[in-house]
C-alpha cells in the first residue's frame, strides 16, 4: 500500500509519500516547508499568513514528493489530509486539495486526527505493538495517552494551560531568543548552567498525570523583568534552568502515567515520546532513564519526524486504509478533535485536541 500524505493544520506546509514495506523503508518521500521566517517577526504563529503560505507553497510541495517518491497519482492507493485540530485556514488548503486529488484521481481519500497521527508515529519507525503509552508533546498540546489501537485512545492527563512546546516558545520570547522557541532554547542551553536559577517544577510530586506550565512562564518573566537587560551568559544559564524544569515536570508526570498503565495494561511494553517537544535532547535522554528503570522499552522518532510532518499523516492513512476505514468527500474539519472523547473537560491547551 502506498500513501499520499498532507499536513497543514499549522506552520509547515508538508507532503510525503509513505508505504506499507518494514521499517526503515517506507517513507519514500518527505517534504516539509517551515513557515518560522515568515511568522517569525510576530513571535508566534499567525493564522491568516499560515493559511495564505500553505495556499501558494502547497502545490509544488506535493509535486515534489510525489516526484521524489517517483510515483504518479495513478499508483498510489490514497490520499490523508490532517483534518484537524488546527488553525482552520490551514486545514481547509490542505484538506481541500487533498479532496480534490482524492475525487480526480479516484482514490480513497482519509481525514487523519493529526493528534493521532504524532501517536501512531511510533510504528512508523519502530516496530511497537499495542497498547504503548504516549508521551505527546508539541506547541499545541501535552498529553498523556494510552494507545490501545488505530483511533483507540485514553487520555490519562493533559495540561490545565499552556502546552508545553508553548512554556518553550513563551519562555524564549522573554529571554530574548527568537522564533520558534524550543529549538532555540536547546541551543542556548547548551553553554547555560542549569542550575543558576530556581524555577518551579509545576505539579511536581502530586499525584495525577495532569501538567501546568503558566507558573514556569509567569517566574521566568520575574527574571527577566528583575534583571532588565540579559547579557549572553544570563541567557544561556536562563535557557538551561528552563530546559531542565520543563523536562521534570514532564518526567515527573510520565512517571505517574507509567505507573497507571502497569495497572491496566500489564501486557504493554513501551513509552514512546512523540510532537515537536520530543525532539528535545536533555528530555529524550531523561525519558529513556526512566523507562529503563520502569522496564519499558523507549522510542522516540527521529527529530524531523516528531515536529509536524507529511509521513506521519500518510501512515496514519495506511494505518486506516488497512482495517477499511476511509472518508467521504463531505468530512468535516476540526479545529478542536480529541483523540479521546470521554476524557474529562479541562481547561487548557489539551481541549484544543
Ligand atoms: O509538533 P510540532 O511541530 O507542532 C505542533 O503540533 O504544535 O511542535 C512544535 C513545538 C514548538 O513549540 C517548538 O518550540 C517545539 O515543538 N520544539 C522543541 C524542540 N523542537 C521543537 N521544544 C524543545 N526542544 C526542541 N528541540
Ligand atoms: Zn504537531
Amino acid at each position: 500500500m502506498i500513501v499520499l500524505g498532507i499536513e497543514t493544520s499549522c506552520d509547515e506546509t508538508a507532503a510525503a509519500v509513505v508505504c506499507s514495506a518494514g521499517v526503515g523503508s517506507r517513507i519514500r518521500s518527505n517534504l516539509v516547508r517551515a513557515q518560522a521566517p515568515e511568522h517569525a517577526p510576530y513571535g508566534g504563529v499567525v493564522p491568516e499568513i499560515a493559511a495564505r503560505a500553505h495556499l501558494d507553497n502547497l502545490d509544488n510541495v506535493i509535486l515534489r514528493a510525489l516526484a521524489q517518491a517517483g510515483v504518479k497519482l495513478a499508483d498510489i492507493d490514497g490520499i490523508a489530509a490532517a483534518a484537524g485540530p488546527g488553525l482552520i485556514g490551514g486545514l481547509i488548503v490542505g484538506a481541500m486539495t487533498a479532496k480534490g486529488l482524492a475525487w480526480g484521481a479516484g482514490k480513497p481519500f482519509v481525514a487523519v486526527n493529526h493528534l493521532e497521527a504524532h501517536a501512531l508515529t511510533a510504528r512508523l519507525t519502530h516496530d511497537v505493538d499495542f497498547p504503548y503509552l504516549v508521551l505527546l508533546v508539541s506547541g499545541g498540546h501535552c498529553q498523556l495517552l494510552v494507545c490501545e489501537g488505530v483511533g483507540r485512545y485514553t487520555r490519562l492527563g493533559t495540561t490545565l494551560d499552556d502546552a508545553a512546546g508553548e512554556a518553550f516558545d513563551k519562555a524564549a520570547k522573554l529571554i530574548g531568543l527568537g522564533y520558534p522557541g524550543g529549538p532555540a532554547i536547546e541551543q542556548a542551553a547548551g553553554e547555560g548552567n542549569a542550575l543558576r536559577f530556581a524555577l518551579p517544577r509545576p505539579l511536581k510530586g502530586r499525584s495525577g498525570c495532569d501538567f501546568s506550565f503558566s507558573g514556569l512562564k509567569t517566574a521566568v518573566r520575574h527574571i527577566c523583568v528583575e534583571r532588565g537587560r540579559l547579557g549572553p551568559r544570563d541567557r544561556a544559564d536562563l535557557a538551561a534552568s528552563v530546559e531542565l524544569a520543563i523536562c521534570e515536570a514532564l518526567v515527573d508526570r510520565t512517571a505517574n502515567a507509567i505507573a497507571s498503565f502497569r495497572r491496566h495494561h500489564p501486557e504493554g511494553k513501551s513509552l514512546v515520546a512523540v510532537g515537536g517537544v520530543a525532539a528535545n535532547r536533555r528530555l529524550r535522554q531523561r525519558l529513556a532513564g526512566l523507562a529503563e528503570t520502569a522496564g519499558l522499552r523507549f522510542i522516540a522518532p527521529p527529530p524531523a519526524l516528531c515536529t509536524d510532518n507529511g509521513a506521519m499523516i500518510a501512515w496514519t492513512g495506511i494505518e486506516r486504509l488497512r482495517i477499511g476505514l476511509c472518508d467521504g468527500l463531505d468530512a468535516s474539519l476540526r479545529p478542536r478533535w480529541p483523540l479521546d472523547a470521554d476524557a474529562a473537560s479541562r481547561p487548557g491547551a489539551g481541549v484544543k485536541g
